[in-house]
């Protein structure tokens, strides 16, 4: 069936880039003479028929905007078969005989088993801060994450190197520590704690104590949140009373790395994806994730872009033992 009518929506967190992304597929469908309506509140919204027809002027003005225009959700409603039978009757009154999902590994297996139920063709587009999606070096928001995560390193270390403090500073994640292992480097961090490989308090206190050995002067380490030994301030309590070299500081950066302006990484990234999306619906692929790897463009089937298959990068966690001596 030619493709006629595309609806695009955002599930899950929100991530930088989002907006830009919706911006290019709606874009996009409008210049293949396509019509295109937003989906409100990801899934949920699909339920409730929260949808709108878009065209070229609803998506100005909005490249450079964090968060989404068409709202997330984590909808709880879409999990049931209940659920996804209204959502497909939603899409039936509009009319709507295609998708493209933008979201993480929740969106995506949404999207999965819509699919095998239903078989209305959908594209995926990598979007969370998190970076634990396979099938591409890079989802939406992961760039622009990390820049501000390391801005807000740069600004801890300038206060803890004037009081000779330890700072714990935690950062998002989930279960997967990308956000951690590059911002630590890139803020040039003493240590990291992440769920991938983990490290104990003893094997932590021991990096810190050859640090003062060294005579630095203060010391930073960033806690992934689904660490196995503890966030940050369970960290900062375990080696406090252990190590006393330093006073020791917790900084949670929370929501903080969720927001703000995309990168130019993630806006080009965004615009490539979302007309790829487009056109790969156009050219009747049905139940893909379009990513990048490299400089091309990689289509992985939407059930196998979950994290267990990515993994982190060991060749940075081999380079930050070596630079933070
Ligand atoms: O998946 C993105 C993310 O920001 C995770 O890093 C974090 O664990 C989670 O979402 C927080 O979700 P919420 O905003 O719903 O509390």
């Amino acid at each position: 069936m030619p493709v006629k009518k595309i609806g695009v929506f955002t599930s899950g967190g929100d991530s930088p880039g989002m907006n830009a992304a919706i911006r290019a597929v709606v874009r996009c469908a409008i210049y293949y003479e396509k019509e295109i309506y937003g989906i409100y509140r990801g899934y949920q919204g699909m339920i409730e028929g929260e949808i709108e027809a878009m065209n070229v002027r609803t998506v100005s003005n909005i490249i450079h905007r964090g968060g989404t225009i068409l709202k997330s959700a984590r909808s709880q409603e879409f999990m049931t078969s209940e659920g996804m039978q209204k959502a497909y009757e939603q899409l039936q009154i509009h009319g709507i005989d295609s998708l493209v999902a933008i979201g993480g590994d929740g969106t995506f297996r949404g999207a999965h088993e819509f699919y095998n139920l239903y078989g209305i063709p959908t594209i995926g587009i990598p979007g969370t801060i998190d970076n634990d999606i396979a099938g591409c070096d890079y989802t939406l928001g992961f760039d622009s994450a990390i820049n501000t995560v390391v801005k807000a390193i740069d600004n801890i270390r300038d206060t803890a190197n004037s009081h000779n403090r330890l700072f714990f500073i935690e950062v998002m994640g989930r279960d997967t520590g990308y956000i951690a292992v590059h911002s630590a480097l890139a803020g040039g961090a003493e240590a990291y704690m992440i769920p991938e490989k983990a490290m104990s308090v003893e094997g932590l206190i021991e990096i810190l104590e050859a640090g003062a050995q060294n005579k630095k002067s203060s010391s930073l380490v960033v806690v992934s949140e689904g660490n196995p030994s503890g966030g940050a301030y369970e960290l900062a309590q375990k080696v406090k009373e252990k190590f006393s070299y330093y006073d020791t500081k917790v900084t949670v950066l929370g929501h903080i790395q969720r927001g703000g302006s995309p990168t130019v990484f993630d806006r080009i990234l965004a615009s490539q994806l979302g007309v790829a999306a487009v056109e790969a619906l156009l050219e009747g692929l049905k139940e893909l994730m379009v990513g990048r790897q490299g400089q091309r463009l990689v289509y992985t089937p939407l059930g196998e872009t979950s994290s267990v298959e990515k993994g982190i990068e060991t060749d940075l966690l081999r380079i930050n033992k070596i630079l933070s001596i």
